[in-house]
């Protein structure tokens, strides 16, 4: 397993960890419909947390074909982004994450861009319709591989709305670009800072807007791009720091994609300078405060960590090992419509991320 560069051992906290009392609390619970495994490396996660320990490298739990963190609840997504495309027949990257996507029972993909980088809408959705069927719920942010073929006939766009359409949701706006719809009680917002050509204050000033507006329980923004100091990559600052902002004060859990691996931020208070609000691993998002993440490792390659920072609570890339997987959260779990429980899961059944969200809008 990894190694913890930043941590920093501090006494131990007079009460048991939040995450661990999460864990209590749900094992107790009778009417679950899928057990729960915590592996040893979770288990160190947990202690460290419990520590105050801030570290830049997860340990990541290998369940060993057995481990099923799911835990059921009212609804499931699935979180994926840069996925590309692989023949029928294969399943080593975007066929695999997405028989994963069908396999741990998710109610929806919310993708976060970079489709098939081939520019192809017609194979891309085949590639969906062959896993998870044509009925299946996919909703989309657009990324930078995907605007050639955007908005032309039979291009991504079209299919995406004609999806929406079949399957009976509605939603305001332009649907990838910058929309808002509701699913299974969540509120979702997507939009396009860096990749389509509006200037991203007018997508901060959508979210703003449409997130004042609601008054949902679950509020989730998802758009394609990155600032660099959110994401472990290379990449460069392209959407500006509003669109995060402004997500955070509407108490919105904020979804990324763009660099290829997985890393997700502790509780913020503020974005754009990385003020952590909680190392806690039950995350209490309200108006002020939320978390990021980037889930990029959809299928279409794997990068290493260029980057750390005291603000990351999980980091999964190539220098952990990791391998394509989703990022699923599942809403309204134990009978509770303000708890979620989140989980990253690779295609070879590695849990490399779990942590629980309270939503402070339920009241
Ligand atoms: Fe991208």
């Amino acid at each position: 397993m990894v190694l913890f560069p930043a941590c920093k051992l501090r006494p131990p906290p007079a009460q048991p960890n939040e995450f661990a009392r999460a864990f209590s609390m749900s094992t107790s619970t009778s009417n679950r419909r899928y057990r729960v495994r915590m592996g040893p490396a979770l288990a160190l996660t947990a202690a460290l947390a419990g520590l105050g320990c801030n570290y830049d490298a997860l340990s990541v739990s290998d369940t060993d074909g057995e481990g099923d963190v799911r835990r059921g609840g009212n609804v499931t997504i699935a979180f994926i982004g840069d996925q590309g495309w692989e023949a029928a027949g294969q399943a080593n990257g975007p066929r695999a994450v997405l028989q994963l996507i069908e396999d741990e029972g998710a109610d929806a993909v919310l993708h976060q861009g970079d489709f098939d980088y081939l520019d192809d809408p017609a194979a891309w959705e085949q590639q969906i319709d062959d896993i998870l069927g044509p009925d299946f719920p996919y909703f989309v942010s657009v990324g930078n591989h995907d605007v050639a073929e955007w908005d032309t006939d039979g291009g991504y766009k079209a299919r995406m709305e004609a999806r929406a359409q079949r399957i009976g949701v509605a939603w305001a706006g332009e649907l990838g670009e910058m929309a808002a719809l509701e699913f299974e009680g969540l509120y979702l917002v997507f939009v396009a800072p860096g990749t389509l050509g509006s200037d991203n204050s007018v997508y901060a000033e959508y979210i703003a807007q449409r997130l004042s507006a609601n008054d949902a329980v679950w509020s989730i923004c998802s758009w394609h791009k990155n600032q660099t100091l959110m994401q472990l990559g290379s990449k460069g600052d392209e959407t500006g720091w509003a669109v995060y902002e402004r997500c955070r004060e509407g108490g919105a859990v904020i979804a990324t994609a763009h660099e290829h691996s997985y890393s997700r931020t502790h509780l913020l208070s503020n974005i754009e300078s990385q003020v952590i609000a909680s190392t806690s691993d039950t995350l209490v998002i309200s108006e002020g405060e939320s978390f990021v993440f980037v889930s990029g490792l959809g299928g279409k390659s794997i990068r290493d960590q260029d980057r750390a920072g005291d603000w990351w609570a999980a980091v999964y890339t190539s220098d952990q090992g990791a391998n394509y997987g989703a990022l699923f959260g599942e809403f309204g779990v134990d009978g509770r419509d303000d708890l979620a429980h989140f989980y990253f899961k690779d295609i070879d059944g590695v849990i490399a991320d779990e942590f629980w969200v309270a939503s402070d809008f339920g009241g």
